[in-house]
């Protein structure tokens, strides 16, 4: 299938979907903390207090998606639920987990450190030792079946008092305040973690900017000021991964589509390339080193400035990403032409339905195909090295009476996926350095908030209320996964 035989193999998670004990051991709370459950047709709400001790809640809106009062702050309440408080308990299973990803054969393990675990403020002059402890016993584990780890250091994890205090990433403070704590995990983690990206899908700064970035008031401005400062940020994470330890290697992680015009008229295709544009953006800066033109010229007409200092310029060109790593579950379709048909997608990617392909219970069009595409793109645009870190299929999966799931849709989808990146690497030559499918093991939804829609090999037994077992059950992709890590992606039946 043309992998290298070192490839990653493996799959991903993210602590705020996982890991539960989200006040456990010192954790402060982070962004997700105070999101509520939602479903495909209710959002998730942000609940929040203000001083007077008034309480309340604001639908969790895609784009624009904070939108409590100016005079309130975010907070938990009773009476509602959070998913995150929960997750699916990996806090207590991480050896029982890492033991089934051991079993699958896995290479790689991708999950993510949660800062407020780390620096529970996150402007602590001290870390938390119990939480650092957490994560060196994970790492451990892993090791003790030669599993990588690969460490995402923010997967939509803003600590909740730097939100409060600063309203998130559109304060230049965050910036060393992040150095900090990815310093004291380079250091502290050292010659047991190699592979780091840092923050989740940076370009969640435009599509969900509370998710992504912390940001209380997403203005245009603000959205790319939260931008800058995660690109120095990231590049600042790079030049000490690099002195630190230097096996390190420091990604990006962006959240990637193709977009396929609805029709041939040039207007379309103008649409597609202004809306790759948007999402290039962050690679061209965070990849590439420098701000393209377009980007500088459309913040000349939107009169945003931005507070930069020159020495960001050096760093962005000097220190960019070691490799480039995305998430990829799908296509959008967009066109100027009048079209009803709405489409739903990650992150709200909207657009028009795509009537080649079926969608599942989420309206998301299932196009496993669209791998090759993606990795060509980005491969001819930048020649780094990629890896795919996200991709995978949601589904409501149904555990049978003998404990069996069968999600022959999965596999389907997944050997679709397998193919077209071996499409990708074969027919056209991309460097592809991994493949961890999402997720692992089942856990919370980040758009919807909800159990019910699953992606995991594993599956575990806890509803969208967090009821359940919690006892982990494997699913017929389980060993049908197991098969393709041991024939380096041969094995697809
Ligand atoms: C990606 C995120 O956007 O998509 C994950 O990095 C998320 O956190 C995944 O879970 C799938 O999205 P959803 O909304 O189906 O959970």
């Amino acid at each position: 299938m043309g992998f290298k035989k070192d490839f990653l193999w493996g799959g991903a998670t993210a602590a705020n979907q996982y890991e539960g004990g989200y006040d456990q051991d010192g954790k402060g709370l982070n962004a997700i903390d105070v999101l509520t459950n939602g479903a495909v047709d209710r959002p998730r709400l942000v609940t929040w207090k203000k001083e007077d001790g008034t309480t309340g809640n604001s639908p969790f809106v895609w784009g624009g998606d904070f939108n409590i009062p100016a005079d309130a702050t975010p907070a938990i309440l009773s009476d509602y639920h959070y998913p995150s408080h929960h997750g699916t308990d990996f806090y207590h299973h991480y050896k029982e987990d890492i033991g089934l990803m051991a079993e699958m054969g896995f290479k790689v393990f991708r999950l993510s450190i949660s800062w407020s675990r780390i620096f529970p403020n996150g402007d602590e002059e001290e870390p938390n030792e119990t939480g650092l402890n957490f994560y060196k016993q994970i790492f451990e584990e892993c090791h003790k079946y030669h599993i990588e780890p690969m460490v995402t250091l923010s997967h939509y994890d803003t600590p909740l008092a730097l939100i409060k205090r600063y309203g998130g990433w559109s304060d230049r403070k965050l910036i060393n305040l992040f150095e900090k704590y990815v310093v004291t995990v380079f250091k502290y983690y050292k010659g047991q973690v190699k592979y780091w990206t840092t923050f989740n899908e940076i370009n969640a700064m435009t599509l969900a900017p509370y998710m992504g970035g912390g940001l209380t008031d997403p203005t245009p401005q603000n959205r790319a000021q939260g931008a800058h400062n995660q690109f120095v940020a990231s590049s600042l994470a790079v030049k000490a991964a690099h002195r630190i330890d230097p096996e390190m290697k420091v990604g990006q992680m962006l959240a990637y589509s193709p977009i396929y015009p609805y029709t041939c008229d040039p207007a379309d295709q103008v649409e597609i390339m202004k809306a790759q544009q948007e999402t290039l953006f962050y690679s061209d800066v965070q990849v590439g080193g420098r701000y393209p033109e377009y980007r500088l010229k459309k913040y000349e007409r939107e009169g945003i400035k931005l507070d930069d200092r020159p020495q960001d310029y050096e760093l962005l060109a000097e220190y960019p990403a070691d490799f480039l790593s995305f998430s990829c579950y799908s296509s959008s379709v967009l066109t100027t032409h009048a079209n009803d048909d709405h489409a739903a997608g990650n992150l709200g990617v909207a657009g028009v339905t795509n009537p080649y392909l079926e969608t599942n219970a989420w309206g998301w069009a299932t196009d496993p195909d669209c791998l090759r595409l993606a990795l060509n793109i980005l491969w001819d645009r930048y020649h780094k090295p990629l890896w795919v870190v996200e991709n995978g299929l949601g589904w409501a999966d149904k555990l049978e009476d003998d404990h069996k799931i069968h999600d022959d849709y999965r596999i389907k989808y997944l050997r679709a996926a397998i193919s077209s990146m071996s499409d990708a690497v074969k027919i056209d030559g991309v460097d592809l350095m991994g493949y961890t499918m999402w997720s692992a093991v089942d856990l919370v939804s980040n758009g919807t908030g909800e159990m019910k829609k699953r992606y995991g090999l594993v599956y575990v037994d806890c509803n969208d209320l967090g009821n359940g077992t919690m006892k982990r059950y494997k699913k017929d992709s389980f060993s049908w996964y197991q098969r393709v890590i041991v024939s380096n992606g041969a094995d697809l039946k």
